[in-house]
C-alpha cells in the first residue's frame, strides 16, 4: 500500500472513530412554543447548550444558576443567537437549601405550568467542602440539592402534566456506592467515590421518582450525557497542560452540545412518555448499572434525603 492510501486509511479510521465517539443525537424537531423549562447549571456547558436548543425549539427557559452574572451572559449569548427572548435567569444555589426554598417559592408563584425541569447542575471531583447545611458537597449539590428541588416542584410538575423531569446523571453511577454510614465522607474522603456516589444517588432518584409517579403522567429519565469538554474536564488540568493536549480531548470527547443531546431528546421526544422514562444514553434507553438496582437502597435513600432537607 502507498503511504498516501495507508494515510487515507488511518483518516477514515480516525473519522469513524470520531463520529462514534460523539454519540447519540436528538433527531427528534419538536417545537416548544408555550412549553415553560427550567435547566439547573444553565450557565456553562452542557446546560447552557440544553438551553440554547430548547430556545431554538422557541421554550421559555428559566436559566437557574448559582452566579447571576454568568447566566446573564450565558442568556444574551442565547438571546442572540437564537431569536428568542422568552429567557430568564433566576438565582440558585444547590448548596443552600434556604436558596433553593427561595427559588421554588418563587416559581411556584410566578409559573401556572413547568412542562419540564433538567436537573444538570453539579460539581465534579472537588476537594472536600461542605455544603452551607453542613452536607458533603458532591452529595449535598448533585444529590440533596436536586432532591429538594424536585420535590418542592412536584405538584406544579403534577398540575401541568404531561410534563418531565430529566436529571443528569453518568456513566460513573455504575462505580458508585451508596454506604448509609458514608454518605458525607464520614469515613474519609476521596473526590472519585464522592462524585460516583452522588451519581449513583441521581440515578436511584429518577427510578424512585418513576415508580412514585406513575399514573400522574409525569415523565421521568436520567441520563449520560457520555464525556463531555466543559469547564467540569477544563478545571481537572492546569491551564498550559490543557492548550496542550486541546487536540486530543477534542478528539476523544464531545463537544457541550453534543453531549446535551440525550438531555434534549429526553425533554422533548414525543416517544417518550410516562411509561417509557428511565435511563438513556446516546438518546438510547440503556439498563442502569447494577449498582443502581437494589430497591431497597433505593427505599432508604429517599427517606434518608428526605430527613436531611427537612421534608420529614
Ligand atoms: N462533562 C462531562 O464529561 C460529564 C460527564 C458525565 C456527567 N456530567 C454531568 O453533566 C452535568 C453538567 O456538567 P458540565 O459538564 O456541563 O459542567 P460545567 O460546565 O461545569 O457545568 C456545571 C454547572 O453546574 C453549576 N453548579 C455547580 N455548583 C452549583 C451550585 N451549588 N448551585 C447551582 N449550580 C451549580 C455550575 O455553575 P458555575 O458556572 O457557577 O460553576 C455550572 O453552571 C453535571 O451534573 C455533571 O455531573 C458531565
Amino acid at each position: 500500500m502507498t503511504i498516501a492510501a495507508t494515510m487515507g486509511v488511518c483518516f477514515l479510521l480516525l473519522a469513524l472513530l470520531k463520529y462514534y465517539l460523539v454519540g447519540g443525537v436528538c433527531k427528534s424537531s419538536i417545537d416548544m412554543t408555550g412549553k415553560t423549562v427550567i435547566i439547573t447549571g444553565a450557565n456553562s456547558g452542557i446546560g447552557k447548550a440544553t438551553a440554547m436548543d430548547l430556545a431554538r425549539r422557541n421554550a421559555s427557559v428559566i436559566l437557574a444558576c448559582r452566579d447571576v452574572i454568568k447566566g446573564e451572559t450565558a442568556k444574551m449569548e442565547i438571546v442572540r443567537e437564537t431569536g428568542n427572548s422568552q429567557l430568564k435567569v433566576k438565582h440558585l444555589d444547590l448548596a443552600s437549601f434556604k436558596s433553593i426554598r427561595q427559588f421554588c417559592k418563587e416559581i411556584n408563584q410566578e409559573l401556572t405550568q413547568l412542562d419540564v425541569l433538567i436537573n444538570n447542575a453539579g460539581i465534579f471531583f472537588h476537594p472536600f467542602s461542605k455544603t452551607e447545611d453542613g452536607f458533603e458537597s458532591h452529595f449535598g449539590v448533585n444529590h440533596l440539592g436536586h432532591f429538594l428541588l424536585t420535590n418542592l416542584l412536584l405538584d406544579l410538575l403534577k398540575r401541568s402534566a404531561p410534563s418531565r423531569i430529566v436529571i443528569v446523571s453518568s456513566l460513573t453511577h455504575a462505580y458508585g456506592s451508596i454506604e448509609f454510614d458514608n454518605l458525607n465522607s464520614e469515613k474519609g474522603y476521596n473526590r472519585v467515590v464522592a462524585y460516583n456516589r452522588s451519581k449513583l444517588a441521581n440515578v436511584y432518584l429518577a427510578n424512585e421518582l418513576r415508580e412514585r409517579l406513575s399514573n400522574t403522567g409525569v415523565t421521568v429519565c436520567s441520563v449520560n450525557p457520555g464525556g463531555v469538554n466543559t469547564m467540569i474536564v477544563r478545571r481537572l488540568f492546569r491551564d498550559w497542560v490543557y492548550r496542550l493536549i486541546w487536540p486530543f480531548i477534542w478528539y476523544i470527547l464531545k463537544s457541550p452540545m453534543q453531549g446535551a443531546q440525550t438531555s434534549i431528546y429526553c425533554a422533548v421526544s414525543n416517544e417518550l412518555d410516562e411509561a417509557h422514562g428511565g435511563y438513556f444514553s446516546d438518546c438510547t434507553k440503556k439498563q442502569v448499572g447494577t449498582s443502581a438496582r437494589d430497591d431497597g437502597i433505593r427505599k432508604k435513600l429517599w427517606d434518608v434525603s428526605e430527613r436531611f432537607v427537612g421534608l420529614a
